[in-house]
């Protein structure tokens, strides 16, 4: 076996000897082992565009970037077949596919085998968070995809630097292949990739992550959803703190006050918006900066408040939509040193998506590789399709966004995509309150996928990334608030509310700054607020509408709640609590607090309104 075995600098035996273990299993050609350089990226660059996998852009128009085009049946995170295999069923809980981990590692021993037959195995050492921190966590991925070592360098701390930091320490190890080895003359192929074969991993128990036949996104870039959240989620409960699906941003007030919020939507609701939110032009002096648009660690700290990180270095956005109107700073972090994927390549060498600008261009070639113009019936770019750019490429980025002792988060914000009954914005009553209203977002469900009615619940955004038994997780959310004194104060918010016409009920993107200075206001106790049944809300007196041509009957009628509706939506969430009841894992506290909510909606008006 040929190697650079010899450039690794690290007296990690456990580390050197788990690489060894596995390349006797996977069979590679060579060993790599990452260091993290320039000189390196540039080589796995050229290499990949040899490869056919990388198409260079035009320099001029977006600087050392790329455009790859995965398999069209390698297009996204494949939930199905994603599992958590801790060593009892109960667990991994009802909403995660659970599997037996002797038997699971039994199959992966087998898929792995000779996977990396005729490949380079790359071996990288990672940091999700800033180098040294003391709430980031090291990993090493092993994987035979040079795709996923590129996109691993701008997406996480990645080379010697790690390994230097890393010393003896603990690591989680993290393997990947994508399950096609080269062997009997085959040819390699610009996107290797077996879809039917395809597995991804955790095991929370040993904390180990692996993942086999998908080159793409959170399924082969395994610091992102399968460490920082599965498996972490999982190490945070054990240690005291919070592992989450949310952004991190700063509202700096004109005198100068910054305060911290972290938000939880689930995917397609504009994380990446409000965490680059820029506010409305009379709010003047007024700025939004940003520190993490997917995910945050967050430990409490010596001052008795939560500080959070962002444990990536990089944004994995959906390229669609995003445009210099809707998200201005996403534009620019992805201006230069980017990979996009999936979408479409323009005439003179540059990217294109649906959303980009208002006129489609008349040629293009689409995320396929075939000839595309505005009259063609399928989407130029792939719907999931991205961009990996450099988080410190963002306008707006916080210049604590890498402070090792994180930021003071003083709200968090949970928010779904609901149309009906669901005001603009409302504050907890408690924590307890807070953590139920979290537990019970969600999104309506789509007539056409899912029979009509009903929400499909999301809690936290965590459904497909919490690593263990989903009820447990409310109680360590729960649990928290007695480790923290100063905890943040947590509100609901929902942008998507529609009138009967299905029109919009509020302007959304920029203009959900004046929210956000309500909550930031009610953090500091300047804001008013009333008793609803569902939280405290702001009147139309309380929320600056300015230059909205807003009326109060329009504001209070998005802030209105149906309270029959409101009864019919408690039975709902008794339902969705049944199988965690079955399991008696749920929290006492969720008991009385729908008991409370129902109990609300019974002495309200049947048409509530803020007055
Ligand atoms: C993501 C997601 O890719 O949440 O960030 O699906
Ligand atoms: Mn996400």
């Amino acid at each position: 076996m040929k190697t650079n075995f010899t450039t690794k600098t690290t007296q990690n035996e456990k580390l050197v000897s788990w690489v060894e273990k596995m390349a006797n299993m996977c069979q590679p050609d060579e060993i790599h082992w990452c260091d993290g350089s320039k000189e390196e990226n540039d080589a796995l660059c050229a290499l990949l565009v040899k490869k056919g996998t990388f198409i260079k852009l035009n320099e001029k128009k977006k600087p050392n970037s790329y455009l790859a085009r995965s398999n069209p049946r390698d297009v996204a995170r494949v939930e199905a077949r994603t599992f958590i295999c801790s060593e009892r069923e109960i667990d991994a809980g009802p909403t995660n596919n659970w599997a037996n981990p002797k038997e699971m590692k039994e199959k992966l021993t087998s898929l792995f085998t000779g996977s990396m037959r005729g490949r380079t195995m790359y071996v990288i050492p990672f940091s999700m968070g800033p180098l040294g921190s003391h709430i980031s966590k090291i990993g090493v991925e092993i994987t035979d995809s040079p795709y996923v070592v590129v996109n691993m360098a701008i997406m996480a701390r990645t080379g010697q630097k790690v390994l230097d930091i890393l010393g003896n320490g603990e690591f989680i190890p993290c393997m990947h292949s994508v399950g096609m080895p080269l062997v009997d003359g085959k040819e390699d192929v610009a996107w290797p990739c077996d879809p039917d074969n395809t597995y991804i991993t955790h095991f929370p128990e040993t904390r180990e992550i692996w993942s086999f036949g998908s080159g793409y996104g959170g399924n082969a870039l395994l610091g992102k959803k399968c460490l920082a959240l599965r498996i972490a989620t999982a190490q945070a409960r054990d240690e005291g703190w919070l592992a989450e699906h949310m952004l991190i941003a700063g509202i700096e007030s004109p005198e100068g006050e910054k305060t911290y919020i972290a938000a939880a939507f689930p995917s397609a609701c504009g994380k990446t918006n409000l965490a680059m939110l820029i506010p409305p032009a009379h709010f003047k002096g007024w700025k939004v900066w940003t520190v993490g648009d997917d995910i945050a660690w967050i430990k409490p700290g010596k001052d008795g408040r939560l500080h959070a990180i962002n444990p990536e270095a990089g944004f994995f956005g959906v390229a669609p939509g995003t445009s210099e109107k809707t998200n201005y700073n996403a534009v620019q972090a992805c201006r230069a040193n980017t990979i996009f994927t999936n979408v479409a390549l323009t005439d003179d060498g540059d990217v294109w998506w649906e959303g980009l600008t208002d006129e489609k261009p008349a040629h293009l070639i689409d995320w396929k590789g075939n000839d595309w113009t505005p009259a063609s019936e399928t989407p130029a770019a792939h719907p999931n399709s991205r961009f990996t750019a450099p988080a410190r490429q963002c306008p707006t980025i916080d210049p604590d966004w890498e402070n090792p002792e994180g930021v003071p988060v003083s709200a968090f914000i949970f928010g779904g995509r609901l149309a009906h009954n669901t005001p603009l914005v409302y504050q907890s009553f408690s924590w307890s309150h807070g953590v139920y209203l979290a537990a019970t977002m969600g999104s309506e469900k789509t007539a056409a996928a899912e029979g009509a009615g009903g929400i499909r619940r999301d809690p936290f955004a965590m459904l497909p990334f919490c690593g263990y038994n989903m009820a447990d997780y409310w109680s360590h959310w729960l649990e928290m608030k007695r480790l923290v004194p100063y905890a943040p104060k947590i509100f609901r918010v929902n942008w998507f509310r529609k009138d009967d016409e299905g029109h919009f009920m509020w302007p959304g993107y920029g203009d959900n700054m004046r929210v956000i200075k309500w909550i930031v206001d009610r953090v500091h106790n300047r804001a008013n607020a009333v008793e609803g049944p569902v939280g405290l809300m702001p009147t139309y007196e309380d929320i600056d509408l300015t230059g909205l041509n807003m009326s109060k009957e329009d504001f209070n009628a998005l802030m209105s709640i149906n309270t029959v509706e409101g009864q019919k939506d408690c039975d709902d969430v008794k339902n969705y609590f049944r199988p965690f009841v079955e399991q008696q894992k749920l929290p006492a506290e969720f008991v009385n607090e729908l008991k409370l909510l129902s109990l609300r909606f019974e002495r309200s008006d049947e048409e509530w309104r803020p007055l």
